[in-house]
């Protein structure tokens, strides 16, 4: 199986210490920083807004990829693009017109993602796979780190793997949610190749950062 890529959600990291908590993750070898954008509306949680992820910006040089959870979430895509993100992803509820969300965040020259939720399905996804440099699935319902993986998501994740081949583009697939060595496997079988990991990645505090990522990797 190919190695996959690793999103650490800093959702786990250390709001107090967050820059630091991002250099010792990059240099964990991290291969992404999955931020997540929560606005107590959209989801029960509200957690950070363009201006952190500015501020994290000089902190590591790996692709931001920012998965919004506010609704309504058009107003809010050029101030995400300019404070650094290089991945948005959007889910098709935060607002009325999923296609022309995708569309704003091409023209804003960054990468776009669809997210789908443990309850959507996979059509969501049909008309749109031509703007998609992304699709992620969540193995939980966004809101909260620490949930346990939603098992039925697994035949999701092959489902859209096909539809990604036969687009015979290089679309990513990622998952979020509960992801942990064991459960990263089942992703990886099923046909992911990106996997966020929130509290498995960041449980033990710095020195264990490098052998949870190794391990998520399937390499230890
Ligand atoms: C949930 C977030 C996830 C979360 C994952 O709404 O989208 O990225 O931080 O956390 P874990 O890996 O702990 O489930
Ligand atoms: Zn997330």
């Amino acid at each position: 199986m190919p190695t996959p890529l690793i999103s650490p959600s800093i959702l786990s990291a250390d709001f107090a210490r967050l820059g630091e908590d991002v250099r010792a993750i990059d240099a964990a070898g991290a291969d992404w920083i999955h931020i997540d954008v929560m606005d107590g509306h959209f989801v029960p949680n509200i957690t950070i807004g363009p201006a952190v992820v500015k501020a994290l910006r000089p902190h590591s040089a790996k692709p931001f990829d920012v998965h919004l959870m506010i609704a309504p979430v058009d107003p809010f895509l050029e101030a995400f693009a300019e404070a650094g993100a290089d991945i948005i992803t959007v889910h098709p509820e935060a607002g009325p017109h999923i296609h022309r969300t995708l569309q704003t965040i091409k023209a804003l020259g960054k990468k776009a993602g669809v997210v789908i939720n443990p309850g959507t399905p996979v059509e969501v996804l049909d008309n749109v796979m031509d703007l998609v440099d992304l699709v992620l699935v969540m193995s939980v319902n966004p809101g909260f780190g620490g949930q346990s993986f939603i098992a039925s998501q697994l035949a999701k994740i092959t489902r859209i793997r096909a539809m990604i081949e036969q687009t015979g583009r290089p679309i990513h697939l990622e998952v979020d949610g509960g992801v942990n060595p064991a459960t990263a496997k089942l992703c990886l079988a099923a046909g992911a190749d990106v996997l966020v990991a929130g509290s498995a990645a960041f449980s033990g505090g710095a020195a264990r950062y490098a052998a949870n990522i190794a391990a998520l990797k399937g390499e230890a």
